[in-house]
């Protein structure tokens, strides 16, 4: 982390876990943790415990994010979700493009481009993931892959809109799996990843931007991990279930 350069962001993404009483219960056990810290806590809830959950942080430091959103305004769009229905609800962030979703529901580097200028265009602040699959890094083709998913990710977006985005570096075999990169790989990637954000805006832009690293972060390895100079947070899945491990890693991001 650089924290004169950039914000550092710790995002919880529950994924497909916990209903309206069990949010509640966990934003009021991640208040006092939370409270008085230097880096931004956010929240990525289902959709269906977004109200409770912006209710819930009201007066708080802590932040509210979806987990994904349709790039279309309004429609005939079953099942979907727009950006002003989650701006409505009070969200301020989405995640976008997660791996998961990329490798489930479809998710494509165009579809992650076209999220990512609505949400822009809607103030919502994405949270864009990219990262290899394991026979890419075995293929020794991680820097090719990320870096295309980077450059589409990106496409006709100008550099005052860029600076707004923040970008998780999320290696897919590393997600949900307790495989971590090591703390070089991680500092490796997100470098990458600025070089080529500094290559499309220059480096100024490029340093201003957070890029967290995803994938198996916790308790124990946090630390280092945010230790490297160009890991600036993480989104945390598995252990940002639970309020003290969670509050663990918002503790590491603090200090
Ligand atoms: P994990 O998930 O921390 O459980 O590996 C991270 C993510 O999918 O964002």
């Amino acid at each position: 982390m650089n924290k004169q350069l950039r914000k550092a962001i710790i995002a919880g993404n529950w994924k497909m876990n916990k209903n309206r009483a069990e949010a509640e219960l966990f934003i009021n056990e991640l208040k006092p943790i939370a409270a008085d810290k230097n880096c931004e806590v956010v929240v990525c809830v289902p959709f269906t415990s977004l109200a409770t959950a912006v209710e819930a942080v009201g007066g708080t430091n802590i932040k509210v994010g979806a987990q994904n959103v349709h790039f279309e305004a309004s429609g005939a769009f079953t099942g979907e979700i727009s950006v002003a229905m989650l701006k409505d609800i009070g969200a301020e962030y989405v995640i976008i493009g997660h791996s998961e979703r990329r490798q489930y529901f479809g998710e494509t580097d165009e579809t992650v481009n076209k999220r990512t200028k609505a949400a822009l265009a809607g103030g919502l602040i994405p949270i864009v993931c990219v990262g290899e699959h394991l026979w890419e890094r075995q293929a020794n083709i991680t820097e090719e892959v990320v870096s295309r998913q980077i450059k589409l990710a990106f496409a006709g977006i100008d550099a005052a809109d860029a600076a707004k985005i923040v970008i998780a570096y999320e290696p897919v075999w590393a997600i949900g799996t307790g495989l971590t990169a090591s703390n070089e790989q991680a500092q490796e990637a997100c470098k990458l990843i600025r070089d080529r954000l500094s290559g499309l805006y220059g480096k100024p832009v490029a340093d201003s931007i957070t890029i967290q690293y995803g994938g198996s972060m916790n308790a124990g390895n946090a630390a280092e991990l945010l230790a490297k100079e160009d890991v600036d947070g993480g989104l945390i899945g598995g252990a940002s279930l639970k309020a003290a491990d969670f509050g663990t890693i918002i503790d590491a991001a603090n200090n």
